[in-house]
């Protein structure tokens, strides 16, 4: 790792399997990150404890799961350091010294907060560790000098949150210790869900990466297509179409083009449309899944991993408390 790298810090939390937005939206941006950046990549298992905290086996669970996911769609642990949360327990450190200092109404009047204990009304959220959830992660971000911080456009006050937190903390112990991260937008989702909405597994409009091809010729066919087109030889608008969005990612260019101009003049239907859709992600799924299962046979191969990257992590996290607990005089 060269001095001139940027410092690249993002994380996932594991409540559930990974779908088809993540790996287009997320992950192959990560993978581009890897190449250039000294990335560090981390499963935010605490952060998935703050609504699941009444059962944690799901969390468990989906760790490795998640880890065998980004190992799968290229995430080198050569390249980046993949880590576990929880595996670091300096996070947990950070997050409760620097509780000491955060206004209470910074943590109250974060976007997310109020709407996700909206959205989630039938769990108990008026905990502290869910009106910490952004705290847990400014430490995430803070402990390792984050440069940048790849996220979707909801996260940003999180990083906002991190940036005022790290003023503040150099402010009062006159030191700076903490360096101001900045945003790095994810691309808007190029895949829509099934129903044209976001791909989010609230709206059950989610391809898994490790649905079977039965279950995702399923989705396909029943996909939204453009509501206009409700005839067969109505002229479609691809533009509007979440299976033509499909197309872009899965097809090549050349067959974009055509389906493009045979939907318009209506020479092709949505069910041939589908078809070829299908047969395109399939191919991508028969790679990805052979890869993954053949990951996931090697179960020592991940606990090197994940052992390798909590080293790392943990060395870099230990650095930045020790310059910590001396600021603040705890030495
Ligand atoms: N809150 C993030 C999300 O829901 C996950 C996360 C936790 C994270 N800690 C982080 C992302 C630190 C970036 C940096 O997606
Ligand atoms: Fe969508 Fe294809 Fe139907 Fe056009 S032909 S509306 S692109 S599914």
């Amino acid at each position: 790792m060269s001095k001139g790298k940027r410092r690249v810090l993002s994380g996932m939390r594991p409540t559930g399997n990974l779908h088809l937005g993540h790996y287009i939206g997320v992950l192959e941006n990560w993978k581009k990150m890897q190449i250039n950046d000294d990335c560090f990549y981390f499963v935010a298992d605490w952060h998935a404890l703050t609504t699941e905290y009444q059962d944690a086996s799901n969390i468990r669970k989906y760790t490795d799961e998640m880890i065998i996911d980004w190992l799968a769609a290229g995430i080198d642990p050569e390249k980046a350091t993949i880590f576990v949360q929880s595996d670091v327990l300096q996070h947990s450190e950070l997050h409760l010294l620097l509780s000491m200092i955060t206004p209470i109404p910074w943590l109250e009047r974060v976007p997310s907060y109020k709407e996700t204990k909206e959205n989630l009304s039938n769990r108990d959220l008026s905990t502290y560790g869910f009106l910490g959830y952004p705290l847990l992660q400014t430490a995430d971000i803070l402990l390792y000098s984050a440069d940048v911080v790849p996220v979707g456009i909801d996260q940003v006050p999180h990083i906002e949150l991190a940036r005022e937190i790290a003023r503040r903390f150099n402010f009062i112990y006159g030191e700076t210790v903490f360096i101001e991260p900045q945003p790095l937008l994810t691309s808007t989702p190029k895949l829509p869900g099934t129903d044209g909405r976001k791909m989010s597994k609230s709206f059950d409009n989610c391809i898994y990466l490790a649905d079977s091809p039965e279950e995702i010729e399923k989705k396909i066919k029943t996909m939204v297509t453009d509501p206009q087109r409700v005839r067969r030889n109505d002229p479609g608008n691809p533009e509007v179409c979440p299976v033509y969005a499909y197309h872009k990612v899965f097809s090549k260019s050349e067959e974009v083009k055509k389906i493009e101009d045979s939907c318009k003049d209506a020479s092709i239907g949505c069910v041939d449309c589908k078809k070829i859709l299908f047969n395109n992600i399939e191919e991508f799924f028969v790679e990805y899944s052979e890869k993954r299962a053949k990951i996931s046979s090697d179960r020592e191969q991940i606990s090197s991993i994940r052992k390798k990257g909590k080293e790392r992590a943990y060395n870099e996290a230990e650095k930045m408390m020790e310059k910590v607990r001396n600021v603040m005089k705890l030495r």
